[in-house]
């Protein structure tokens, strides 16, 4: 099979929609997805041979692009002494090591497979912890596929205008309210309206709705407010951990929360996942606590030793993230500028290796203003960087990644495909 168009047909018989997660369908850019065949760096191949600098990096977690050594070394390392035991490894507490000691203000981990398996449990524990029902959640964050949280999400949800699904109980859905990112008014509204708050979740580096950071005195006010009324923050890394710097958003602003959620990055390209809080709230998971969770393949070694790898080569490279950093920003700002000589309005954003960027005319702040943004515009500009050989996310509410393969002399490239293909809308 070496057409993209054959294959993905042939997939579709099988597979249903063609793809395993709707975000890869490339439906709202009106295309067909690609078929990769293998990655290298900051590029990847698809099955017809053509090549594309990569700024999806599999979602996230490619902090160091495709096949980087050191982690193909330690996962082939692994996989000889065998791919799954079920039992304790050394790994786990090596990785949860590794992680802890960027957060200080978290006790103990547990890992898991997926960010969705993260936050559904990291849900479980604030409820269990705090004996209350009811959660918080922004409108236009994502935090995986769990029914709670399935209410105004973003990322595919968004771009399916879909914000919640089918199959959702209203009676799950009730329990979750909704309130507006960067927006302190609105989460005191609910505080007053409902005591049985049991936490408060938020994308901390919103990545779900396209790239939105929350602004540090928001978060600081929203910490301040679940403390007063005694309700669990978690905050959602799953994407800006050791993405918007190696601290995620704890590295930029020191806004703690009672509960962190990991994922992408921290399982190098396999999967794992992790929650975590301080030991008064871990503690009540199974088996010291009644709060039940439990994975086959959670902790899996392949992905403990990819993760331990990817953690390390972050730690290790002092300069890492500012470089990472600088050219997001460059691109970013790149980006811009040939959008402003083609008269096209937009706005664009970096947060260390994170960039996005909206076909609109206004700041965006929250769901609200992302959606306000020109999709067609979109659907064109990607059609026309993927006919140059830059493949962006698929949608506008997604953020895109820089890995460190990339140099500046390729985010130029990048920039120049931009000028053209801006003028092209
Ligand atoms: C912030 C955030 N939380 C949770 C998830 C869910 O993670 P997964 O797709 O691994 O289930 C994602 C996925 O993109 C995410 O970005």
């Amino acid at each position: 099979m070496t057409n993209n168009k054959k294959a993905f047909e042939e997939a579709c018989k099988f597979i249903a929609g063609g793809v395993n997660s709707p975000v890869r369908a490339f439906k709202a850019v009106g295309q067909d997805p690609l078929f990769i065949n293998s990655g290298k760096g900051a590029f990847i191949k698809d099955i017809e041979g053509r090549s594309y600098i990569d700024f999806v990096q599999s979602w996230g977690p490619l902090l160091f692009g495709h096949c980087d050594k050191e982690i193909a070394r330690a996962t082939k390392k692994a996989l000889k002494k065998g791919a799954s035991f079920g039992a304790p490894t050394l790994l786990e507490t090596e990785l949860a090591r590794l992680v802890l000691a960027e957060f200080p203000h978290l006790d103990k981990l547990r890992f898991v497979s997926s960010g969705t398996e993260a936050t559904m449990s990291a849900i479980r524990l604030a409820r269990g912890f705090t004996k209350r029902e009811k959660i918080i959640k922004f409108e236009g964050c994502y935090h995986g596929h769990s029914d709670s949280l399935l209410v105004s999400a973003g990322s595919g949800a968004a771009t399916f205008n879909t914000p919640s699904s089918l199959g959702v109980l209203q009676s799950t859905a009730q329990n979750t309210l909704v309130a507006k990112y960067n927006d302190i008014t609105s989460v005191k509204e609910l505080f007053n309206a409902h005591n049985d708050i049991a936490c408060v979740i938020i994308e901390p580096v919103a990545g779900n709705m396209g790239l939105v950071p929350a602004k540090a005195e928001f978060l600081a006010q929203l910490a301040k407010i679940c403390k007063e009324n005694n309700a669990v923050l978690i905050f959602d890394e799953v994407m800006s951990g050791f993405r918007a710097s190696l601290q995620g958003s704890f590295g930029i602003n020191g806004i703690k929360a009672d509960i962190v959620t990991f994922g992408k990055v921290i399982g190098g390209g396999l999967p794992a996942a992790a929650f975590g809080a301080r030991a008064e709230i871990m503690d009540l998971l199974s088996p010291l606590g009644g709060v039940y969770q439990a994975g086959t393949l959670s902790g899996n070694p392949l992905a403990m030793a990819a993760g331990i790898a990817s953690i390390k080569k972050a730690k290790k490279d002092k300069n890492l993230y500012l470089k990472l950093g600088k050219m997001a920003f460059r691109l970013s700002s790149g980006l811009k500028e040939a959008a402003a000589t083609a008269n096209v309005p937009l706005q664009v954003c970096s947060v260390g290796s994170m960039f996005g960027f909206f076909f609109n005319e206004k700041e965006v702040l929250n769901y609200q203003d992302a959606i306000k943004s020109d999709t067609k515009a979109f659907a064109k500009f990607h059609k026309a960087m993927l006919a140059r050989g830059v493949y962006l996310a698929c949608s506008q509410f997604e953020s895109g990644f820089i890995c460190a393969k990339m140099d500046d002399k390729l985010i130029d490239k990048v920039i120049n495909a931009a000028f053209e293909s801006f003028k092209e809308l």
